[in-house]
């Protein structure tokens, strides 16, 4: 069974409540696309007004962090629940810049990726490779290390349903997309290694995106390749070019 398509949005620290009204009009009626899942994955404090939005269209609301806790004191942070009553849908685990800045090691994100689906989340779990270690040819052994880390403890029909995104770290905002065989490479050997972690079966249902540097001009090509099941898009996605990677295929 071929796999649907899923193409999200990260927006990252950027658009105001306002803005992000104005971006969610923009786009509605640019990201139709039946063959495709739409997800924007929003700052906390818009999730509200664009899930007021996007209410009746196509478009899935998805987060960009949450907490492991469900209430309670911990200043700052934004639970499961709340989420799942703003409208939440998915959940973005793992992004490098929050691993970078945030100090989010494999451990917290393996209890992330645990509490999401308790919850009722679903987990967008990115992993990827620095510079350093693309070219001292190490980038294979760290994702896998990433992937299995993350993962420890999920069970096989968790792992069907969620995405794992690919984000090579040296083409994040650089505007230097991985060739479509290099991302080819590393999303088959994703779904190589769930393969080898549970079944071929949960390897051929789990969807694989590609993240960094994706834009109107080379999501087409991306998204031909046989293991990437869609993209994971930051500033592309804040334009209507976004329009343009969600019909790619028309
Ligand atoms: P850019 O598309 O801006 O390179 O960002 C990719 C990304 O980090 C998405 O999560």
């Amino acid at each position: 069974m071929a796999r649907r398509k899923i193409i999200a949005g990260n927006w990252k620290m950027n658009m105001t409540p306002t803005e992000a009204v104005a971006l969610c009009e923009t786009l509605k009626p640019l990201v139709v696309n039946d063959d495709v899942d739409v997800v924007f994955c929003v700052p906390a404090i818009d999730i509200v007004p664009v899930a007021k939005a996007v209410e009746g269209t196509n478009i899935a609301v998805g987060a960009e962090n949450f907490y492991i806790e469900d209430k309670g004191a911990y200043t700052g942070e934004i639970s499961a629940p709340m989420l799942l009553d703003a409208g939440v849908k998915y959940v973005i685990i793992g992004h490098s810049e929050r691993r970078e800045y945030f100090g989010e090691d494999d451990a917290f994100l393996n209890a992330k990726v645990k509490k999401a689906f308790a919850s009722g989340l679903t987990p967008i779990l990115c992993c990827g490779e620095s510079k350093e270690l693309r070219e001292r040819n190490a980038y294979k052994d760290w994702i896998n290390l990433q992937i299995k880390a993350d993962l420890d403890g999920i069970t096989a029909e968790q792992v069907a349903s969620m995405v794992i995104a690919y984000e090579p770290i040296w083409a994040i905002g650089t505007g230097l997309t991985a060739t479509s065989d290099q991302a080819q490479e590393v999303c088959a050997m994703i779904r190589n290694t769930i393969a080898e972690m549970y079944d071929t079966d949960t390897a051929e249902k789990v969807r694989i995106q590609y993240g960094g540097s994706m834009n109107a001009g080379n999501a087409a090509e991306l998204l031909a390749k046989p293991d990437i099941d869609g993209g994971l898009i930051g500033g592309a996605a804040l334009k209507p070019d976004f329009g343009k990677i969600v019909n790619y295929n028309k």
